[in-house]
């Protein structure tokens, strides 16, 4: 169940962010407060993320080396997200903005990845 719950947020999550993001990007709101929003979503997003890794690992069959990539890809996202507006002003920031898109887009894919392994087990375990 929290599993469940905790896919289907990494998704909605993923989507408010992104919208958000592009928004940013293409200058559509003065950022501010919704800034502030977006961390804090993207912050949530990573507690998914971990959480489906942690899941999966605690299945049968599930991987350690995914509990792993989770943590650190996670870890990364959060960090980068902390400290990107300080990194690289100017003309190369659209560098930094394209990291960070693809960070979170390695973390989409991580997280379904996890969840994908987490459903494998739960349901090789009741079969057995
Ligand atoms: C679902 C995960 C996320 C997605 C899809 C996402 C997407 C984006 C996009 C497309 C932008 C605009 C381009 C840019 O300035 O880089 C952006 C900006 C930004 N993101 Fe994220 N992001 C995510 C997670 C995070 C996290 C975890 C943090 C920090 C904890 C963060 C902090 C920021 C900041 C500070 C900006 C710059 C906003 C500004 O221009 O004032 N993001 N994000």
């Amino acid at each position: 169940m929290v599993v469940r719950v905790a896919g289907m947020a990494l998704r909605i999550l993923f989507v408010i962010n992104l919208v958000l993001g592009l928004l940013f990007w293409f200058n559509v709101t003065d950022n501010g407060g919704l800034t502030l929003l977006h961390m804090f979503v993207g912050i949530l997003f990573v507690a998914c993320i971990w959480l489906l890794g942690l899941a999966q690992g605690m299945t049968k069959g599930g991987s350690l080396g995914l509990v792993i990539g989770t943590f650190v890809v996670g870890l990364i996202i959060a960090v980068f997200g902390l400290v990107q507006a300080s990194l690289v002003g100017g003309a190369a920031h659209w560098v930094i903005q394209v990291i960070h898109l693809l960070l979170a887009l390695a973390g989409i894919g991580i997280g379904e990845a996890s969840a994908a392994r987490y459903k494998r087990g739960v349901a090789a375990a009741s079969a057995a």
